[in-house]
């Protein structure tokens, strides 16, 4: 048998559909975020990051590397084994109490990535329910879908956000099943939030328990960074709040918190935290110090929010099909896989802006877009010169505008500088 052909059909099939993925070789340079260095075949070049989900730019944060290097110094660079064979480092531990404040939960518990943690959590907690029903939202990250599939518990998905039916599959198991209802607070491609307080009612009313991946929102809402649970005042309403410290904290790692009982039974039996070596004490100590500033710091999640929101006038204003978003997600709309592809391409070679093109599975087919996310590190020059760009590659490759009119002419910045200064200050 040829079993390479195989992969090599596999490969083409995704080269046919347009939606084979190529990876920017980049190198992020310290003090200098979101510029980095991009080694293409031809030369390396300095270009600017449009899609980093460093949202704070924390990765790069003096006190958080500074702490790496102390626990470097002191402990070495791995963990050196399992959490139950000698990795259970001291600045892990720290960690988990750290999280479980921020969340204003009994326990917490760390796993090496946010998609583990999801994978891991909710597949055991699902399966140390008696038959178990998970009601799950239609756009859930694919490692809250991996959990719920190797729960091997029935599910139903619910559409998106949609409280009626959520309702209504609550209602048709009834009070005495157990339940677990798994959703989203921001869900990432589109930047919309869930209506939390209301899931957690109905699943009050109707017996169920709660987790919410917060992902998309550690560190960035809430007065303490605690994500949207923490802004609206509904983190004890809620059973296991997820997150990771891999986006807003700029480190590397999952986490669940939630009840003492539940962490300790997730931690005894879970498959994916049980048998993999332990965040290394460098990776805990800096996302420590991250949480520990952002839960007293304001100043980069007001620039956060002030400069996304500029971004999203600023390039409105300009005519490009801005999706609707009620965060700091900025997505673009292209429609086409081939084309959304091809605008990365020419921003990143013409106009040294990296923005990845976000295709199908990622998001439905039709809706292929590009995801911008600014960060408190995007200054206005910087969204001018990116709404230039974009306006630049939208009519060389014929992509849509919105309302169908005429883009700004590059000559017309002084509208926009205006627009800058009054939205942005
Ligand atoms: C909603 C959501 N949950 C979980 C994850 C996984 O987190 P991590 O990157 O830490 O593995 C992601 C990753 O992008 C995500 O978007």
């Amino acid at each position: 048998m040829d079993y390479r052909r195989f992969f090599e059909d596999a490969i083409d099939q995704l080269h046919a559909e347009k939606r084979y993925r190529v990876f920017a070789n980049l190198e992020r340079i310290v003090g200098k975020f979101p510029r980095a260095l991009w080694r293409s075949s031809e030369a390396t070049r300095e270009i600017t990051v449009w899609c980093s989900n460093d949202y704070l730019g924390m990765g790069q944060h003096p006190k958080v590397i500074a702490a790496m290097h102390d626990a470097s110094s002191r402990m070495g660079s791995g963990a050196g084994g399992t959490r139950n064979i000698s990795g259970n480092n001291h600045p892990l531990v720290e960690l988990e109490a750290e999280l479980a404040d921020l969340h204003d939960k009994e326990a917490g518990l760390v796993f090496t990535s946010g998609f583990v943690s999801n994978e891991a959590s909710i597949s055991t907690i699902a399966r140390l329910l008696p038959n178990c029903l998970i009601l799950s939202d239609e756009l859930n990250h694919a490692s809250m879908i991996e959990g719920v599939k190797r729960s091997g518990a029935e599910k139903r998905i619910f559409r998106h956000n949609d409280l009626a039916h959520l309702e209504e599959l609550l209602k048709a198991a009834g009070r005495e099943r157990a339940k677990l209802i798994v959703f989203e607070s921001i869900y990432s491609m589109d930047g919309d939030i869930a209506p939390i307080g209301a899931i957690a009612d109905l699943a009050e009313k109707y017996n169920a328990m709660t987790y919410i991946d917060e992902v998309h929102a550690v560190g960035m809402y809430g007065e303490r960074g605690g994500g949207i649970t923490d802004r609206e005042g509904l983190s004890h309403r809620i059973d296991i709040i997820e997150g990771t410290l891999a986006k807003a904290f700029g480190t590397l790692g999952g986490y669940i918190t939630g009840p003492k009982s539940v962490i300790d039974a997730v931690r005894s039996y879970a498959p994916g935290f049980i048998f993999t070596t332990a965040l290394p004490p460098v990776i805990a100590a800096a996302s420590t110090e991250s949480i520990r500033h952002l839960k007293v710091s304001q100043e980069e999640r007001r620039l956060h929010q002030q400069q996304a929101q500029l971004t999203k006038h600023v390039l409105a204003q300009a005519n490009l099909p801005v999706m609707p978003s009620e965060t700091h997600i900025v997505p673009i709309h292209v429609g086409d896989p081939e084309l959304c592809k091809k605008a990365s391409d020419r921003l990143l070679e013409k106009h040294g802006i990296y923005i990845q093109p976000i295709n199908y599975p990622t998001v439905p087919r039709g809706t292929e877009r590009l995801r911008v996310t600014p960060t408190p590190f995007h200054t206005n020059e910087l969204i001018v010169e990116l709404k230039d760009a974009l306006v630049e590659v939208w009519t060389a490759l014929g992509i849509p505008f919105s309302k169908d009119s005429t883009p700004v002419p590059e000559s017309n910045n002084r509208v926009i500088t205006l627009a800058v200064s009054k939205a942005g200050g």
